[in-house]
């Protein structure tokens, strides 16, 4: 499969990167430079040498979004929006992924922000004419790029295009460690979505680290 990680230059989209690399899927890292994707990719592969066998490569946003039949938009939520719009036009009927989790800090609190849409993957949905599937929001993206360390961590799929939703689910499960749940329709994303800044509050309330979810 042709992943593209939109923004893969950043801390979710290396774990993605490397990870589904490792499977034997062609993966393009996408950046609003080129050289940054390159550099990146170049970086990736490196690591890449040294646990296994993989490609990257790097390209701007939109060569990467052409090139490849599914799109994880690894971009803060600020700035997804605009990408996502400026990038309609390649991004028809593909699938795209959305782990956006939109929140703000309020004093030492994070707090989930609810769009008027419902959740950051039904604006992306009505942003697109593509197959949006929402996923990978509740990853903590540090452990999750350190290919040493093993986990197990549940992952809450949602999407209104069934066969989308299906090939998403079965990549994740790809993922040693991963195990991915079908959670509904986009409807519901909000929900998942909202698990995130409940982590990180716990987190530093707790004084804990990588909090993931599972289900049990
Ligand atoms: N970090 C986590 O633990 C985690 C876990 C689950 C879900 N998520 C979600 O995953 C997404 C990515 O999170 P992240 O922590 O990986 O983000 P990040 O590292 O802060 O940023 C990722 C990339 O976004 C691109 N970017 C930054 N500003 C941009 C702009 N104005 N317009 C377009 N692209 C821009 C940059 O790539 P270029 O400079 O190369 O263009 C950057 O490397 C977020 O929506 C987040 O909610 C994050």
């Amino acid at each position: 499969m042709k992943i593209a990680l939109l923004g893969g230059t950043g801390h979710l989209g290396i774990g993605l990167a490397i990870r589904f690399a490792l499977l034997g899927h062609e993966i393009i890292v996408g950046s609003r430079s080129t050289e940054k994707a390159k550099t990146k990719a170049d970086e990736y592969n490196q690591i890449l040498k040294t646990i296994g066998e993989g490609k990257i490569v790097g390209y701007e946003n939109e060569k990467a979004a052409e090139m490849a039949d599914i799109s994880i938009f690894t971009i803060p939520w600020e700035y997804a929006f605009s990408t996502a719009e400026s990038l309609k036009e390649v991004l028809v009927d593909k699938i795209v992924v959305s782990p956006l989790v939109p929140m703000e800090k309020v004093g030492k609190t994070f707090i989930y922000k609810r769009l008027p849409e419902g959740s950051a993957a039904e604006k992306l949905a009505s942003i697109l004419d593509s197959r949006v599937v929402s996923a990978y929001h509740n990853i903590p993206a540090e452990k999750f790029a350190n290919f040493n360390e093993k986990f197990e961590w549940d992952v809450a799929v949602c999407g209104d295009d069934e066969s989308a939703k299906k090939k998403v689910m079965d990549l994740t499960n790809q993922i040693e460690g991963l195990k991915a749940w079908d959670a509904g329709p986009l409807a519901v994303s909000s929900m998942v979505e909202s698990i995130t800044p409940l982590l990180i509050n716990l987190m530093v309330r707790n004084k804990m680290r990588d909090l993931g979810v599972r289900f049990v």
